[in-house]
């Protein structure tokens, strides 16, 4: 046992960009971190903040064509995604890396029965005979803890609540038994008691599975429960990364502070992020130099200064050191 962990994934530098009508958004600006085999990584920050754009530039689903990665790596098991073959890039995507987006219903088709639908990841990544792949199927809906799966292979998604319909979005991302699952807001559109359960059990079929997961979430206290290490975005870039336990002892960037302070506990009720964060989302679309959170602070400083730069300032904490943000 050497106790070397290996990264599954290292994303450096990337730069993702949106052609709009007011110029050029910068969506994804220098983003960088990486995923620790067997790990999960949370991605937390406010709505519009680049999560999303973040996860579609790993696995290459911008919208087209207004989606362009402008620069940066994604380096996965050694290989860099963002010059793969759009061929490679289909067969890892749905193969070795699995996605769960926000929104069940949108990754499955209304027209076709559960079971076709399963089955056909079966039979795109692993060429096997319909009768095989209905099994294995079948067995797959097991696995996420479905009721009576013979009998929903038979359903259409409609037919099935929303907790359901997210299992079985979960079904279809691990069917191929992915190293690496993206999961973006898999539990936002669910109510908190099934948001519970979906958690469990991808934390379970993670032991299970030995794999790693990107949760990508706006709240930070879903990532309490789930994540080894955090990725805290603000304005299209990374503000603050450390793990878990570390993070919530000692925040050091105010955006971090300020999204703590938000998380409703039972003593406290729950308040807006907005409330205690003043200001707005920053706008990607007008480009700054200087510090984003100052900008939106309304701190001049924010848009005189240089760019502030991003340090490891303890083992494995990393932050921007913006001279009025960073907290030590
Ligand atoms: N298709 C698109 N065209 C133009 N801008 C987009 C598109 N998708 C996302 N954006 C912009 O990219 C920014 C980041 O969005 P997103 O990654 O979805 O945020 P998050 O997931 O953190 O809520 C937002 O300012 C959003 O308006
Ligand atoms: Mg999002």
């Amino acid at each position: 046992m050497t106790g070397v962990t290996h990264n599954i994934l290292e994303v450096d530098k990337l730069i993702t960009s949106f052609e709009t009508d007011r110029g050029l958004l910068r969506a994804v600006d220098q983003v960088s971190f990486v995923v620790p085999e067997g790990k999960t990584v949370g991605i937390v920050g406010e709505s519009g903040c680049g999560k999303s754009v973040t996860a579609m530039s790993i696995v290459r689903l911008l919208p087209q064509p207004a989606g362009k990665i402008l620069g940066g790596r994604v380096m996965f098991k050694g290989r860099d995604l963002v010059h793969a073959s759009d061929a490679e890039i289909r067969r890892i995507r749905g193969g070795e890396i699995g996605v769960i987006f926000q929104e069940p219903m949108s990754a499955l088709n209304p027209v076709h029965r559960i079971g076709r639908q399963v089955a056909e990841v079966f039979r795109i990544h692993r060429k096997i005979t319909k009768k095989d792949a209905w099994d294995a199927a079948t067995e797959m809906l097991k696995l996420v803890r479905i009721p009576a799966p013979e009998m929903r292979m038979m359903d259409y998604p409609h037919h099935l609540s929303g907790g359901m319909r997210q299992r079985i979005v979960i079904a279809l991302a691990l069917a191929c038994r992915p190293s690496l699952v993206i999961a973006d807001e898999p539990t936002t559109a669910l109510d908190v008691t099934v948001q519970a359960q979906i958690l469990d059990l991808m934390a379970r079929l993670q032991s299970e599975m030995k794999m790693s997961i990107i949760l990508i979430t706006h709240d930070l206290g879903v990532i309490a429960e789930t994540c080894d290490e955090v990725v805290v975005m603000y304005g299209g870039r990374v503000v603050e990364r450390a793990g878990a336990e570390e993070l919530f002892a000692h925040p050091l960037h105010a955006y971090t502070r300020g999204l703590l302070h938000s998380i409703p506990t039972l003593e406290k009720p729950p308040k807006s992020i907005l409330s205690t964060i003043p200001g707005m989302v920053a706008s990607l679309a007008d480009h700054v130099h200087g510090c984003r959170f100052c900008q939106r602070m309304g701190r001049s400083s924010g848009i005189t200064r240089d760019r502030p730069g991003f340090a490891e300032v303890s083992p494995g904490h990393w932050v921007e050191t913006c001279p009025e943000c960073y907290q030590p």
